[in-house]
């Protein structure tokens, strides 16, 4: 009797701790010092690759790259988003750190300039009402642009304030094809935070009226903004919305907005299903996160790539090819499997085509024939 109660016990203690995950917040602050370390650095050229500072530059790159064991391998069986982005993710700060090394300095700068996207693609997962509090204020003070301030906030789960700077960028227009560029980027990580962080159907809604109402803006995100809006109204008709879901549910659920962004987008790149797809990423990794075992675990994973896929974030855009891995791998030989392998091939032929042809490297190839093999069921030749 009292051996069951302590086993209920340690059960229940070992399933807290493994939501709470204490290590993974010191991990977290660690990460965030080292990023706040290399922008002074990271701001210059000439910085970034002077010899007198390069042990210091070197020794914040080990830090980040060294930093893999807070996310253990067992995490692979729970809510498989952290896992697949903290594959890329170490596999990419890894790259940084040998590449700088190797006195690549300008591929390194740029790495370490977008690594941001990593941060916040794994923190906007789920919903969060938490901001992290820098109380050093070292964000604010920093010689960042405006728009990179905005990214380390949101990398960083400081989400308001990355809402108020990414509003801030919106609130100017924008003159040029760079301005143009930080423009649109702005409005789309505004867009994830008011949709997958706070997912306010209403803030969301606002947002884009505020960007409709501005005629000096060019046609194009005229005609963003308008689609955008039609789904944004959608949703906050949903009456499902409110509603509290089974994980079970939820991937149903995400399963019909997936259709619903499928079929607003007329080219697979086109941002009108974004709203959609979105909401539906937020709900997958909810319903994974509370139920990692789900029965419809597997169909989830093939839906997340779908929703990457179409998602299109420059940093993580290989993130999809890892849902459908992970789907094949989980579930071989099932239509499932075959649905994700088609998806993967042909995502990587699609990446490797060009105007002179298909090449294909030699290691990429015998990956996709292992995946076919494990998908169609058919035996490795000896
Ligand atoms: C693989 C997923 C993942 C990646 C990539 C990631 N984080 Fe985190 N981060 C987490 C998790 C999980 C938490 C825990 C809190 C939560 O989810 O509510 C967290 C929390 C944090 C916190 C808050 C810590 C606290 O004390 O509350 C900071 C700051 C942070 N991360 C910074 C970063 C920075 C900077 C990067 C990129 C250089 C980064 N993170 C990349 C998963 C990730």
């Amino acid at each position: 009797m009292i051996r069951a109660l302590s086993l209920i016990l340690m059960l229940s203690i070992s399933v807290s701790v493994a939501k709470e995950r204490p290590e993974v917040k010191g991990t977290m602050q660690q990460m965030f010092t080292s990023l706040l370390n290399l922008q002074p650095f990271l701001v210059s050229p000439e910085k970034f690759r002077s010899p007198k500072n390069r042990a210091i530059i070197q020794k914040d790159l080990n830090q980040l790259a060294n930093l893999k064991h807070a996310f253990p391998n067992s995490m692979k069986n729970e809510e498989p988003g952290i896992y697949a982005i903290s594959r890329m993710f170490h596999g990419y700060l890894e790259d940084t750190r040998d590449r700088f090394k190797a006195g690549d300095y300008d591929y390194a700068r740029h790495r370490m300039r977008t690594v941001t996207a990593f941060c916040f693609s794994c923190h906007s997962r789920i919903p969060s009402e938490k901001n992290f509090q820098d109380l050093q204020k070292r964000v604010e003070s920093s010689q960042l642009s405006p728009f990179e301030k905005a990214d380390v906030f949101a990398a960083t789960r400081q989400f308001d304030k990355a809402l108020k700077a990414y509003t801030d960028i919106l609130s100017s227009s924008p003159t040029d094809g760079l301005g143009i560029v930080e423009f649109t980027r702005s409005l789309r990580r505004a867009l994830s935070i008011t949709v997958r962080v706070k997912q306010d159907p209403k803030e969301t809604l606002a947002l884009i009226d505020s960007i409709s109402q501005r005629k000096e803006l060019p046609e194009f995100v005229h005609r963003m903004a308008d689609q955008w809006k039609k789904d944004a109204q959608h949703w906050l008709e949903d009456g499902d919305a409110k509603k509290k879901m089974s994980p079970e549910e939820l991937i149903q659920k995400a399963q019909k907005l997936i259709e619903r962004a499928s079929s607003l987008q007329t080219f697979p790149a086109d941002e009108n299903g974004d709203i959609s797809y979105l909401r539906a990423s937020n709900y997958l990794h909810a319903a994974l996160d509370d139920n990692p075992g789900s029965k419809l675990r597997v169909e989830a994973l093939y839906l997340l790539g779908v929703a990457y896929s179409a998602l299109q974030d420059p940093t993580v855009w290989d993130l999809d090819r890892l849902y459908f891995e992970s789907c094949i791998r989980e579930a071989p030989q099932t239509d499932l499997a075959k649905k994700c392998y088609r998806r993967y091939s042909d995502k990587i032929y699609m990446g490797y085509t060009g105007s002179a042809g298909t090449f294909i490297p030699e290691d990429e190839v015998k990956r996709l024939e292992e995946l076919r093999k494990l998908a169609e069921g058919k035996k490795a030749k000896e």
